[in-house]
């Protein structure tokens, strides 16, 4: 390899996004340099999602795609999930590939690269028995602004239908003190947003003696100077405690989102699907949420298509929707997945079934964001400024509550706006996104 460059592409949920920003650090602190493209890299890595058949089949996709190119000294690692399920089955699979990590391994990542230098092809960081979580004093961050933070890695839950369980491995919380010196840091170096990720914040429990619930964490993460900021994801609903919309109550820092996947609006299903909660105790969550001091957008996850879902429990998801009005969700047909307890179910729902169910949740909810979207036009939202979208001629921002409000501007120009919080009066509304224009002259 002339001069070590590397290329790196991400798939997958935001663990996965974060987990790429320090297998960057890492590299970077190796003496390598990250290069745009996978045709100019002598190290090629995908960083990998297996929570649906479609996200796994795309990083063989890829591989294929340049299989003829490792003649030329190219070398090719998987990373993350599918790295983790599929193990050195990877290697039959694609046999030019030199290297499979899955996330539990990446303290490990300094060791495997070295390994690679020396000329090994079946380098492999497999084990799932890891007590440490992944920290690195090297993470290199991509947005400006807003940054991510670990608080717990890995899941303890069984939800029938899910691999992360399996991919990520068994639960482990970073202790409190670590949170908040990155935090700290993280502020000191002009942050202003902080996003505390893992798989289930809400089970999240201080190794230290402080014990620290994820309430409390939230809490004094929203207290350190020049955090302006504060989300996470993604939430469990058997895990929210109250103690958690009271915490955000009590400070604005705390944004105004909450995700909180409910897969189902079938009690009958939910028990299928290993939730571990029913519908009413969830209800009992959005109930929180709905009479508390601020008003919080909610958004969901909808699996549709679980082995056994009639058209009662479908119609029962429906009505669920309606119900709760979300601001946003995401909705995904079943994909069975390896070593999960669904996996063998029997009463499988037909491709087609499926499809015509996404098809209906996703045309009921578009109209509730219609609507409701609607009923924002004439407000004004703080917005932090992402960027600028220059074939709109608009600024790109982004409320408390997690909308997209893009607006227009009188005064300021060129990237000086990036990074700042302004209020902006909504004047239009679709189903996705807002327009507005700022009401401050800068
Ligand atoms: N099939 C379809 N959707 C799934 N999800 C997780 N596992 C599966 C699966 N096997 C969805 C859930 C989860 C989101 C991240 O992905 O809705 O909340
Ligand atoms: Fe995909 Fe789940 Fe792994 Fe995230 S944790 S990359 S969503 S399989």
């Amino acid at each position: 390899m002339s001069g070590k460059t590397f290329y790196i592409e991400t798939f997958g949920c935001q663990m996965n996004v974060h987990d790429s920003e320090k297998v960057i650090g890492t590299l970077m602190a190796h003496g390598y340099s990250q290069v745009e493209a996978p045709e100019a890299a002598g190290l090629v890595l995908y960083n990998t999602c297996s929570i649906r058949d479609k996200a796994e089949q795309k990083v063989f996709n890829r591989l294929q795609n340049f299989k003829r190119q490792a003649g030329n000294g190219k070398i090719f690692g998987v990373l993350g999930c599918v790295a983790q399920q599929e193990g050195e089955k990877i290697f039959d699979r694609a046999p030019h590939v030199s290297l499979v990590a899955g996330s539990a391994s990446y303290t490990r990542l300094g060791e495997m690269l070295v390994e690679l230098e020396a000329g090994n092809r079946r380098v492999t960081g497999l084990s799932l028995d890891t007590d440490q979580t992944f920290e690195t004093p090297l993470t290199r961050r991509d947005n400006p602004h807003r940054a991510y933070i670990t608080i717990i890695e890995g899941c303890d839950k069984s939800c029938a239908y899910c691999v992360v369980p399996f991919t990520r491995g068994p639960e482990r919380s970073r202790a409190s003190e670590s949170v908040m010196a990155e935090a700290r840091g993280l502020a000191e170096s002009g942050y202003t947003e902080i996003q505390l990720l893992g798989q289930n914040v809400n089970s999240y429990r201080d190794p230290s003696p402080a014990g620290q619930d994820f309430a409390a964490l939230l809490a004094r993460v929203a207290e350190v100077p020049g955090i302006r900021r504060v989300r996470y994801t993604t939430s469990h609903p058997r895990d929210y405690g109250k103690n958690i919309v009271d915490a955000m109550d009590a400070n604005p820092v705390l944004c105004d989102h909450v995700h909180l996947p409910v897969q189902s609006g079938s009690t009958r299903m939910l028990a299928a699907m290993d939730r571990l909660y029913t519908r009413d105790d969830y209800m009992r969550r959005i109930e929180w949420l709905k009479t508390a001091r601020r008003a919080y957008s909610i958004t969901t996850d909808i699996i549709v298509g679980f082995p056994g879902e009639t058209e009662a429990d479908f119609q029962k998801t429906l009505d669920l929707l309606d119900e709760v009005e979300y601001a946003s969700l995401f909705s995904f047909k079943y994909s069975p997945r390896p070593n999960t307890a669904a996996l063998h179910l029997p009463d499988p729902v037909p491709e087609e079934e499926k499809q015509r169910r996404l098809v209906i949740v996703q045309e009921r909810q578009r109209a509730i964001q219609i609507r409701r979207n609607a009923e924002l036009i004439g407000a004004i939202r703080e917005v932090l400024v992402e960027g600028r979208h220059e074939a709109l001629g608009q600024w790109i921002g982004r409320t408390s509550d997690n909308r997209t409000l893009n607006f227009t501007h009188s005064a300021g120009d060129g990237h000086a706006l990036a990074g700042r919080y302004l209020p902006v009066r909504v004047t239009r509304s679709g189903p996705n996104s807002l327009v507005g224009e700022s009401v401050t002259v800068v």
